[in-house]
């Protein structure tokens, strides 16, 4: 798989341990960030992992940029495609190009609070539970079909900071068992939605 970054890369670090202690079957064989000097890269270094920098201030447009972006990932010929806190918005070529193999992790329990600023919202609305969705890329943003959730409570003593740790906790867990299904070619993206071959679970 190829891991588009843009950060501090924990989701990475989650599915890079997981490919290691071979809970899931397959390797990460690229790690590429729109940004420079993120932590993300540190953890590909350290782990001999091929890290790229593709840095969106070099384009002009959004159209450049992904294509040169989809030209990179293509040349590592991936199987899966894993948006780890890529902070971009992505074209619906980019999409399209790669659509069943992409996949998202987003923290809320889509379809509530697509976008940015999600554990605050959660928290000025006054829910009582908050987490975490994987989900196929569509041109949609965060909009795509759900695969897995992740559920988490919130307390009246939380703040943003301490909401967005118990969800992060989450995310390590069911974002790499979402790429195992994938890997494991029992997961895939269909017409009418998603396909998962749960005779083994
Ligand atoms: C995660 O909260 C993820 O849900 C969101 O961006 C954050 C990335 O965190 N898309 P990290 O870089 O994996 O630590």
């Amino acid at each position: 798989m190829v891991v588009l970054i843009s950060g501090n890369g924990s989701n990475l670090q989650a599915i890079i341990d997981a490919t290691e202690s071979g809970r899931i079957p397959g390797s990460v064989v690229g790690v590429i960030s729109n940004r420079p000097d993120v932590f993300g890269l540190e953890r590909a270094n350290e782990h001999n992992i091929h890290a790229q920098v593709i840095d969106h201030k070099n384009y002009e447009t959004r159209e450049q940029y992904d294509q040169v972006l989809a030209s990179s990932i293509a040349a590592l010929n991936p199987d899966v495609v894993v948006l780890a806190g890529f902070m971009r918005i992505l074209t619906a070529d980019f999409v399209e190009q790669f659509e069943g193999k992409l996949i998202n992790i987003h923290p809320s329990l889509l379809p509530k609070y697509q976008g940015l600023n999600t554990h605050q919202r959660a928290l000025d609305a006054g829910d009582e539970e908050h987490g975490c969705s994987v989900h196929f890329v569509n041109e949609q943003l965060d909009g795509g079909p759900v695969i897995l959730q992740a559920k988490v409570p919130v307390f009246g003593d939380d703040d943003a900071d301490s909401l967005a740790d118990r969800v992060h906790v989450q995310e390590h867990l069911i974002y790499p068992l979402v790429v195992k299904w994938l890997c494991e070619k029992r997961l895939r993206l269909q017409s009418d939605g998603v396909y998962l071959d749960n005779s083994l679970l």
